[in-house]
């Protein structure tokens, strides 16, 4: 996956990354910044997800779509679609742009709108990057496990770095005899929990 990432979508990663740096510097008047994963969770998060079983992949947060071009490796290699929501115009628009300078329009749609409205159409989930405002992560949680098939795998960015504020999503989630549950520590630490 990672030694043949397509021209396009190394080049839309590159320009995403020098965006995403730019915000952080600037402190952004433009629009809200990205807050994108950084690449090595974007490597954690494919190989997570081309091992996903047959099934649904989902991904709530798709900013400009960086991580989603991380996922798309996946689907790429096992012929699955990805369906990822956002809720900002601003970002939308980017992440319309960047599916289409990659020629991913195909691997992916983007669903505009709070994804808790659509998570329950989706009955066979297999794969899960949730990565939103944290107060509609325990929501999206409560929505997803009972929709996703067995071995499914869910992984919820923010785990350390958001420690406090997703507590009691973690510790729900941890305490779930539904999943197998742990945090590691990649990136801003991530909660991956493997349906049972
Ligand atoms: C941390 S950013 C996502 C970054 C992206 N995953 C990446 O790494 O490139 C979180 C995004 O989730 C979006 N969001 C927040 N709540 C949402 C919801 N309920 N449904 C869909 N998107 C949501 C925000 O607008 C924001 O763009």
């Amino acid at each position: 996956m990672f030694h043949k990432i397509p021209e396009s979508i190394k080049k839309r990663m590159k320009y995403l990354e020098d965006f995403d740096t730019k915000d952080r510097i600037d402190g952004t008047p433009r629009m809200e910044r990205l807050r994108q994963i950084p690449p090595e969770t974007g490597k954690f998060v494919s190989i997570l997800a081309v091992s996903a079983p047959k099934g649904e992949f989902l991904e709530i947060g798709t900013s400009a779509g960086y991580s989603a071009l991380w996922i798309t490796l996946a689907c790429k290699l096992n012929g699955n679609k990805l369906v990822t929501f956002e809720i900002l115009k601003d970002k939308i628009k980017l992440a319309r742009e960047t599916f289409e300078v990659t020629d991913l329009h195909d691997v992916v749609e983007l669903i505009e709108g709070d994804a808790r409205d659509y998570i329950p159409n989706y009955r066979n989930i297999s794969f899960c990057f949730l990565d939103a405002e944290k107060e509609v992560y325990e929501d999206c949680y409560d929505l997803l496990i009972p929709n996703m098939v067995k071995g499914g795998i869910l992984v919820a960015d923010n785990a350390i770095n958001h420690y406090e504020t997703l507590k009691p999503m973690l510790d729900k989630a941890l305490a779930d005899e539904r999943v197998d549950g742990m945090i590691v520590p990649i990136g801003k630490g991530e909660l991956v929990c493997r349906k049972i």
